[in-house]
């Protein structure tokens, strides 16, 4: 009779996928006010509304079709259909291009703190990925970035706004960038455009290295549906269709994405909620002389110091959820909180110096205003 094997111990997977780091967001018991992942806190346009409801239980049933679809995309955008590409929120995106553009031993650029996912897609293809640490002030190296560019980059992602820091990073820093490294793809993530105004899609076709990525998960309020999109010049569009799936994104999501993007007026609606929103956050966490950074996103950091799990809880406790950051590099202490609708922010508002005042802060234990 033949040893019994463990059939844990028997398969094992890529030593990539062994070494590569977790990501588990906290998305459990989310029943509150939903101030913690940078969603649109309240609801998508109207007009999506409508058209979930037309849809038919026949629809259901049919293999989503992109290419329609990416044809209104590209119009709305100016940009011919062959530069667009529809992807399963930005989430896919970013692991498409890690998939469609990166070898073994291939250098990948990115500057944290920044979001989780571009080392989780990224160290599933190389062993190569370097991290440009930001200084304290959280703004964007830009030197020490442009030194760390070598022959052997491949890839670069920048967001600008950037997660967890609202930091932005200047189109004309963006075309240096591309133009110091013509052997990589420079991928901007605008998830956060929408509340920021700059772009650099209008870069798309002309630098032939640019790839923006946008998702609709934030301003137009359809995370649940994943939805995002790249743009790019059409040859590095056509690499990354290659590795993707031709049914990527869900028909719900295909079918509403027409209508979200026509309602311009929902979108400036929701986007003048947030500026305002965060001014008064800003304001509120002034007077409370928190530390915080400017955002141009729909979120603001701020520095608690070492009683931040503390806080998190106590906001918790009223019905409010916030994201600790501070396990991010160089965010010890570090919380973040999403700027929703007036109301919302109203709330958020109320929760906060309700918590503080609770759990006794003081500001000595942040650093105090920057
Ligand atoms: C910078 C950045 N890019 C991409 C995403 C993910 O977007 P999506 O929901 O389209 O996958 C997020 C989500 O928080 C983000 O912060």
């Amino acid at each position: 009779m033949s040893a019994v094997i463990e059939p844990t111990k028997t398969v094992q997977p890529r030593k990539a996928v062994l070494a590569m780091p977790e990501y588990h967001p906290p998305l459990a018991g989310r029943d509150a006010l939903r101030l913690d992942f940078n969603e649109n806190t309240f609801a998508p346009s109207p007009s999506v509304l409508r058209k979930l409801q037309q849809l038919t239980s026949e629809a259901m049933t049919i293999y989503p079709e992109r290419e329609p679809v990416e044809r209104i995309v590209a119009d709305h955008f100016g940009l011919q259909r062959d530069r667009i590409l529809l992807t399963n929120g930005v989430d896919e995106a970013i692991h498409l291009v890690a998939c469609a553009f990166l070898d073994e031993g291939d250098e990948a650029l990115i500057c944290t703190p920044t979001f989780f996912m571009y080392d989780v897609s990224i160290s599933l293809m190389t062993s190569g990925l370097k991290r440009v640490q930001s200084d304290d002030s959280l703004t964007f190296p830009f030197e020490r970035f442009l030194a760390a560019i070598t022959p052997k980059t491949k890839l670069i992602i920048i967001a600008s706004p950037n997660n967890p820091t609202g930091a932005t990073v200047s189109r004309e820093h963006l075309l240096a960038i591309a133009a110091a490294a013509p052997q990589a793809v420079l991928m901007v993530d605008e998830a956060y455009f929408h509340f920021y105004g700059d772009t650099t899609i209008g870069d798309v076709g002309s630098i032939p290295n640019l790839i923006v990525a946008r998702t609709f998960s934030k301003a137009y309020g359809l995370a649940n549906l994943r939805i995002g999109m790249l743009a790019g010049d059409a040859r590095l569009i056509s690499f990354i269709r290659k590795v993707s799936s031709p049914y990527n994104v869900n028909g719900v999501a295909l079918a509403v994405l027409p209508d979200a993007i026509a309602d311009e007026a929902y979108i400036n609606w929701y986007v003048d909620q947030v500026h305002g929103g965060r001014e008064r956050i800003f304001a509120a966490l002034h007077e409370l002389h928190v530390r915080t950074w400017p955002s141009a996103a729909n979120f603001v950091l701020m520095d608690i110091g070492p009683r931040h799990k503390e806080l998190c809880a106590a906001m918790r406790k009223r019905g409010v959820l916030l994201r600790d950051r501070s396990a991010d590099p160089g965010c010890d202490g570090y919380v973040r909180i999403t700027v929703g609708v007036e109301d919302h922010v109203t709330r958020g508002i109320a929760a906060l110096r309700e918590s503080l005042a609770e759990i006794g802060w003081t500001p000595a234990e942040g650093r105090g205003q920057a």
